[in-house]
């Protein structure tokens, strides 16, 4: 069954063809990071526009690439959540109307479950996978999430744990900004990490005893402190303000340097604290639960040194754990995720109807 997948929830704009649910015909993304990077961040109003010139070019370069003529479509899967409302507008219409006009069934999927249904695709090469053996203990770690998930079915899902405030995704961006790399700051952050020392500074780890939550704000506001001594290098436009503010109000700190940032030391221990904390919970939390494999997803997935660490964990905790990760590629966000995805919840007999609607805080249904 070949079903085009539409992601417009944030700032990508994509389109995907999958057989089944596994094999990924085509995977076309128009990432708008060019637009947001002056900003530091997304801009909902540019995203949102950004969608709607680059969505048609996409679905065709996706069903071009796909070898397909679009009455070979069987079905349409679409983002409806959580996400941007203007941006996820922008899929949905898209969808809606295609769905209508070639007279085949839509399916509104969610953002957090198709990145979780990344696993399930093939290997880039296309060799297939073997699927992750239920339960199936989920780390989802993305820009807008921190999610520890206990999977025991397709489409069943027991949240264990989450962030009490930011994502381990919002760390890494934010903590960029705070060191002047640039936006996402996921991967510049890894980057920058590569030859620095990541046992220079012991940055705080949240463990919240035996729960399965996180909380990364405080790991933030640390790094916050330790640059306020340094002179951070090559602000971005962002960070390049003047330190004074204008107006009636005293400056909280005068600018007191004694030296250049070394920021690789600080992006390694930085990123060092995010990653133990995320892989020792997940295994605790995977043991805890009786599962039988691990599963990592959304954009922090791609980390390296997550991935690595991981690992280790599942070793030192006795080993036997099966981890998963999908291809760098299939980690941020893509539209092959959500034809995975969609696959599932059509042979679920999940169906929307034209009044498919966005949701832009949309949960995962719990069993
Ligand atoms: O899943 P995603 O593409 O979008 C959301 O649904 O949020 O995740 C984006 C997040 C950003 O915060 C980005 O900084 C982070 O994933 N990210 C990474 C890496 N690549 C992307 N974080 C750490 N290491 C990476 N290599
Ligand atoms: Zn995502």
């Amino acid at each position: 069954m070949n079903v085009l997948g539409i992601e417009t929830s944030c700032d990508e704009t994509a389109a995907a063809v999958v057989v089944d649910g596994q094999r990924v015909r085509s995977n076309v993304i128009a990432s708008q990071i060019a637009l947001h990077q002056a900003h530091g961040g997304v801009v909902p109003e540019l995203a949102a526009r950004g969608h709607v010139t680059a969505i048609v070019p996409v679905i065709t370069e996706a069903l071009a690439e796909a070898g397909i003529d679009r009455r070979e479509i069987d079905a349409l899967a679409v983002t409806a959540g959580p996400g941007l409302a203007g941006s996820l507008l922008v899929g949905i219409n898209v969808a809606k109307a295609m769905a209508y006009a070639l007279d085949r069934p839509l399916v509104a999927v969610n953002h957090l479950e198709a990145h979780l249904y990344a696993n399930w695709l093939a290997e880039p090469d296309g060799s297939p996978v073997t699927a992750p053996l239920f339960p199936v203990l989920c780390l989802l770690v993305s820009g807008g999430h921190t999610e520890l998930i206990l999977m025991t079915g397709h489409g069943r899902y027991r949240h264990l744990g989450r962030t009490l405030d930011d994502a381990a995704g919002e760390a890494f961006d934010k903590g960029a900004r705070l060191l002047a790399l640039d936006y996402p700051g996921g991967p510049a952050i890894q980057r920058a990490a590569r030859d620095g020392d990541a046992q220079r500074w012991q940055f705080p780890r949240a463990w919240l005893g035996d729960t399965h939550d996180f909380s990364f704000s405080g790991l933030k506001t640390s790094l916050l402190r330790l640059t306020e001594q340094y002179r951070i290098p090559t602000p971005t436009p962002a960070s390049a303000e003047p330190q004074t503010p204008s107006g009636p109000f005293p400056v909280h700190r005068p600018p007191r340097y004694v030296a250049d940032a070394p920021i690789a030391d600080l992006a390694a221990s930085y990123q060092a604290a995010i990653v133990e904390v995320l892989a020792v919970k997940t295994v605790r939390a995977a043991r805890a639960a009786g599962a039988q494999s691990v599963v990592i997803a959304g954009g922090v997935a791609a980390n390296t040194a997550l991935r690595s660490r991981l690992e280790q964990e599942v070793a030192a905790q006795g080993g036997e754990l099966p981890v998963r990760y999908p291809g760098l590629a299939l980690c941020t966000d893509n539209a092959a995720m959500i034809a995975g995805a969609g696959f599932y919840a059509l042979r679920r007999g999940e169906q929307a109807g034209w009044d498919a609607d966005i949701h832009p805080r949309l949960q995962l249904v719990e069993f």
